[in-house]
């Protein structure tokens, strides 16, 4: 077997470690799916079951566009999660947070706002001028998930909330522009990091990024901070990205009373984008796209 200091089998001259790792040679398609289950816990999908989740995420998108345009002054979230219910049914699909986990997450979308980091549940509450909210839909298609959350300004908000919103869309995207097979899941950190830091701001580490399509939440894991999670990116490998970005401590608190609301320790403003994506031969696929 190979070693990781061997040169590499492709004759690159470099050493396998940094090259076709963990590539073993003359591995087919479905011994690397075998191995990374085993190694990683990680499905890699297939065409079709990508082609099932590229719907799931188209749908999950378009809910989300929806509901970003309708958020409006004097809106309450429960309005705006009505709405969410009404666009699955429609679809044939399933809200995925409707009674997920324990206790079950009560509603079918999360709203997070302000100081919330995520997991937020709508409420009877109108939403005011210089408010800013997460909106996060995940839908169920045919038995595939979609997951993805965008951020809204209602009316005017202040120079914190706009830094928190703009810098964690800049994590999101330029994240995401790394990834292609071969690039360590541990590389997203380092980028959302450096980017957080240029901006004075602070990267959540409780919650993560995760495979996604087959189930809600798959390996791996994908960290938003700093990490060592030396996995190598893998062609029809889907996951999430989905920084959550504070402007004051990157702590939460989990509300007591629900057990589901995240709030910044010190009451600052946070702010989340999420797509799916889902690795190609040579890059990756934004999936969550209208
Ligand atoms: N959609 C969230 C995520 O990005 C998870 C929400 S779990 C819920 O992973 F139960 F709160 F819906
Ligand atoms: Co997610
Ligand atoms: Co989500």
């Amino acid at each position: 077997m190979i070693e990781r200091n061997d040169p590499c089998f492709c004759g690159s001259g470099k050493k396998w470690k940094k090259c076709h790792y963990p590539e073993q040679p003359g591995e087919t398609r479905d011994d690397l799916a075998l191995r990374y289950k085993k190694r990683y816990g990680i499905l890699l999908k297939t065409p079709e079951q990508i082609e099932k989740i590229r719907n799931s995420c188209k749908l999950a998108a378009k809910i989300l566009d929806t509901l970003c345009k309708e958020a409006k002054e004097g809106m309450t979230t429960n309005e705006l999660n009505k709405m969410a219910e009404r666009m699955h049914l429609d679809a044939g699909a399933i809200p995925a947070p409707l009674g997920y986990g324990a206790p079950p997450f009560p509603k079918s979308i999360c709203t997070s706002l302000n100081e919330e980091v995520c997991h937020g549940i709508p409420n009877n509450e109108k939403l005011k001028n210089g408010d800013f909210l997460n909106i996060d839909v995940t839908c169920i298609l045919d038995g595939y998930y979609g997951d993805c959350s965008r951020m809204v300004a209602i009316g005017n908000i202040d120079e914190e909330k706009q830094r928190a919103m703009d810098t964690s869309y800049k994590c999101l995207m330029e994240s995401i522009d790394i990834c292609k097979p071969g690039v360590m899941i541990s590389e997203i950190g380092n980028v959302i990091e450096k980017i957080a830091k240029e901006n004075k701001c602070s990267v959540v580490d409780q919650f993560v990024g995760h495979g996604v399509g087959v189930g809600f939440h798959e390996a791996p894991q994908v960290p938003h901070h700093h990490n060592s999670t030396h996995i190598p990116m893998q062609e029809g490998m889907t996951f999430t990205i989905e920084p959550m970005i504070n402007i004051g401590k990157r702590e939460s608190i989990i509300d007591p009373d629900n057990q589901w609301i995240a709030r910044t320790v010190d009451g600052k403003p946070s702010a989340q984008w999420e797509h799916t994506i889902v690795i190609t031969d040579s890059g990756y696929e934004i999936l969550t796209t209208v």
